[in-house]
């Protein structure tokens, strides 16, 4: 399963490698960080015929401070503006919604406008000029209690 994950994601990581400035594969390995990623993030992905077409990946291995971090997001340069990242980055925050995390972070660099304009239009800031881009955060909104959400849905 793992295996498998791994495989898929260093696959995506080598297609769209030169997407990014500089390419992934100049900054890291891109196998160790294919399989950093299947082993300790919460990968969302998307599939067209069995083929992984888009991905985010989050760590969320600091729930004491209840900070993740997004470590990648990205789709097939044919699968762009079909909203499948953001809409895979949507799922994400449900998922930290519901294990109670505050804060989502991630890093982009310079000149990224696309996914600078992704990142504002769900609602993440810029916290931090670095030299290389910006570190952007979302506060999570905490989910209602069951029992408000069961109110709210009798009364909508
Ligand atoms: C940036 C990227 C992840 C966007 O993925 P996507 O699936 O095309 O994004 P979505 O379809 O969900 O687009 C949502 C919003 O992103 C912005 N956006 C996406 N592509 C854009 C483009 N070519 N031009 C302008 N805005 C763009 C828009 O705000 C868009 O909303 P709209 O469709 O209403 O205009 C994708 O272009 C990509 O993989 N780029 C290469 C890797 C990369 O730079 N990743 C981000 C690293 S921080």
């Amino acid at each position: 399963m793992t295996t498998s994950l791994i495989h898929q994601i260093k696959t995506f990581l080598e297609e769209t490698d030169n997407d990014f400035t500089p390419p992934g594969s100049a900054r890291t390995d891109l196998a160790v960080y294919a399989e950093k990623m299947a082993r300790n993030a919460a990968v969302f992905a998307s599939y067209d015929a069995g083929k992984m077409v888009a991905m985010t990946a989050i760590y969320c291995n600091d729930p004491s401070c209840r900070i993740a971090y997004m470590t990648l997001a990205a789709a097939l340069p044919e699968y762009r503006r079909l909203r499948l990242v953001s809409g895979l980055i949507q799922t994400a925050i449900e998922y930290l919604q519901r294990r109670r995390f505050k804060i989502l972070q991630l890093r982009i660099d310079h000149g990224n406008d696309r996914a600078f304009r992704l990142y504002r239009s769900l609602g993440f800031w810029v916290v931090q000029e670095e030299p290389q881009g910006y570190l952007m955060e979302l506060t999570i909104a905490a989910q209602p209690p069951v029992s408000d959400q069961a109110h709210y849905a009798r009364h909508c």
